[in-house]
């Protein structure tokens, strides 16, 4: 007798990461968990920054999904555990823009790293150290460029030179109030920016397929 058995629908880590102050962690953590949220995806925010800038953002929303723990580098792995057996389908790390213990225990747990950068040469010539770090832990990465301007050339090198190192996302996470504004409000650029909703629906897009591609490929076939 054959028989088809389903994976088990584990709970998928993504960890936003990068050693740089202001690249734009903690808003891409919270636009991308908006969009877990949409598609229906049960999702809690873990925030390893002291900053607590996710939190603050999370604290604002009326909505109980995206969910919020807290909890510390020690502990995270435990956390982690205990959640994946809560039926969560998603978890959001958004971590401090340094090399802390926080940062690191935060990757160290990861499905998927995404490394936000500005497309800036600052930003740009400092992306080596966050992905070494990433890489110290083993772990898969992409990028997303944010804040760029609107087809500025800038903005597209940034993409030709991140391409060396890795995947970047299909869209760029542009410079636009909206983002601000929805940080501040605990809402969403989507809802009031359609020009943010189209760039923020295609990120989202991609890492939904990266996050959870491999998980449909894995379906095992046993046979007895
Ligand atoms: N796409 C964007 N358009 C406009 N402003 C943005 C955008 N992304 C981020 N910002 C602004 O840039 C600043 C830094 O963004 P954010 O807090 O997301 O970065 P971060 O990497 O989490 O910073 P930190 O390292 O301090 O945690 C904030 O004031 C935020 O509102
Ligand atoms: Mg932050």
């Amino acid at each position: 007798m054959r028989l088809i058995i389903k994976a088990l629908e584990h709970m998928k880590v993504l960890t936003v990461a990068n050693r740089k102050g202001g690249a734009g962690k903690s808003t891409c953590a919270a636009h991308l968990a908006s969009e877990a949220v949409r598609s229906g995806l049960k999702t809690i925010l873990i925030d390893m920054d002291p900053q607590k800038t996710l939190e603050m953002w999370w604290g604002k929303r009326d909505e109980e999904n995206p969910y919020l723990i807290d909890t510390n580098a020690n502990d995270l792995p435990k956390s982690i555990e205990t959640l994946r057996e809560k039926s969560f389908d998603l978890c959001i790390i958004d971590t401090p823009g340094d090399a802390s213990q926080n940062a690191i225990s935060g990757i160290k747990v990861a499905d998927l790293v995404i490394i936000p950068s500005k497309p800036t040469a600052p930003d740009l010539s400092a992306i080596g150290r966050t992905i070494s770090m990433v890489e110290e832990s083993n772990k898969a990465f992409v990028f997303i460029i944010t804040q760029g301007i609107v087809r500025a050339k800038a903005t597209l090198q940034a993409a030709s030179v991140l391409s060396q190192f890795g995947t970047v996302a299909p869209a760029v996470v542009s410079n636009r109030t909206a983002y601000a504004t929805a940080m501040g409000l605990g809402s969403s650029a989507c809802l009031l920016d359609k020009q943010a909703e189209g760039e923020i629906q295609q990120v989202w897009d991609f890492v939904k397929a990266r996050l959870f591609e491999e998980q449909k490929s894995n379906k095992k076939k046993l046979t007895t």
